[in-house]
């Protein structure tokens, strides 16, 4: 692997894989508010399977939450990673309250006595001794609450329980409060080629902040796999109806977000790419702090979406043909 397939995770940070790897598809069933918020069947022994190849490939980051699954994800995770600790750099998160016993999230909390409880909690569930990057989950918080959530997060710094903290949010000016605290090394936002976050990408620019990129496939759109005629299971969050999931409604992917698919198809698959490799090449063409954290369900998807390191960044004019493309056809409202 080459300098090239590596980026810093935040200023003083670590180089990690450009591709790393998002874990909450990996937890299994769980609710939020009432619906389900797991991605359908998922297999335990598969799912070790996908993380142990991910580590062969030249993945060395690996997003989680204690949500997903309300610690399945976590526990899984640990699970494949025993023995290769020093390879890895662990992103997890904590915000959410949840019931393990019913699979449910319950409410939000991030107050400096649960962050001391969660981060225990998640470093038991991974079977480690320190995260690499802890990261709130809850995307909008007030200043009150962010200060005091900063200032614990960095106490769990002095203690050797975590090397840096995130924020997953897509407010920027949010964010940008956070700069004030030595060890908030990255934001977590939303980017794909289907949903722009330049706000957010010129302060990581600013501030040498990592961008992880959540949802960088759009939810599995930007793998091309999806047609008119696709249908979601009713244990799937795509089918769930929760309001922010926008690219799929009534179980089946939106007509006009597969058209726009469908436009880009040629573009994305430049240079013998496949549609998700060009999806995430966008992410790495898109700014040198970015780091893309695929969701995966097997081996297939994890030797697919890794393979965008070799095949590297977008060029730049297939990047501006796409761009003529999506002013014409706008699909981030
Ligand atoms: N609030 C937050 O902090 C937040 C929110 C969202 C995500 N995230 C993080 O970001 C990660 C990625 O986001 P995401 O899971 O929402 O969406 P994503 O990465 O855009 O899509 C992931 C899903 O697409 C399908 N897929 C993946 N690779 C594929 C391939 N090569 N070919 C075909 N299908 C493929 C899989 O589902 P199927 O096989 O079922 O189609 C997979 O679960 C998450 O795992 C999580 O770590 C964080």
């Amino acid at each position: 692997m080459t300098m090239m397939d590596k980026r810093k995770l935040g200023p003083n940070g670590p180089k990690v894989g450009a591709v790393g790897m998002g874990c909450w598809a990996i937890g299994g069933h769980f609710t939020l508010d009432g619906r389900n918020d797991g991605w359908g069947q998922v297999d335990d022994a598969q799912s070790v399977r996908s993380i142990e190849l991910a580590l062969d490939l030249g993945a060395s980051l690996f997003d989680t939450a204690d949500a997903y699954g309300t610690g399945h994800s976590e526990s899984i995770l640990g699970s494949a990673l025993k023995g290769r600790r020093d390879e890895v750099f662990v992103a997890t998160k904590f915000g959410f309250t949840y019931d393990e016993g019913a699979k449910a999230l319950v409410a939000t909390d991030v107050s400096p006595s649960y962050i001391d409880w969660a981060s225990g909690k998640s470093l038991k569930r991974l079977g480690m001794d320190h995260i690499d990057l802890y990261q709130i989950h809850v995307g909008d918080l007030s200043d009150d609450a962010a200060d005091r959530a900063g200032e614990a997060l960095e106490s769990l710094v002095d203690k050797g329980r975590i090397r840096a903290w995130g924020w997953s949010t897509d407010n920027a000016a949010s964010a940008r409060r956070m700069l004030k605290y030595p060890h908030f090394a990255a934001v977590q936002q939303e980017l794909s080629v289907l949903c722009d976050g330049k706000d957010m990408l010129a302060l990581c620019a600013e501030a040498d902040l990592a961008s992880l990129n959540r949802s960088p496939l759009a939810m599995g759109m930007l793998s091309g796999k999806f047609s008119a005629s696709s249908r979601l299971g009713k244990d799937d969050v795509r089918a769930a109806g929760h309001s922010w999931v926008r690219f799929f409604a009534d179980g089946r992917p939106k007509p006009e977000t597969l058209a726009v698919v469908e436009a880009l198809r040629d573009l994305l698959t430049t240079g013998g790419r496949t549609v998700a490799q060009g999806a995430l090449g966008w992410n790495l063409a898109r700014s040198p702090h970015t780091v893309p954290i695929p969701g995966f369900k097997t081996e297939a998807q994890v030797r697919d979406n890794l393979g965008a390191l070799e095949k590297g960044p977008l060029p730049a004019a297939v990047m501006a043909e796409i761009s003529g493309i999506l002013r014409a056809e706008p699909v981030d409202a």
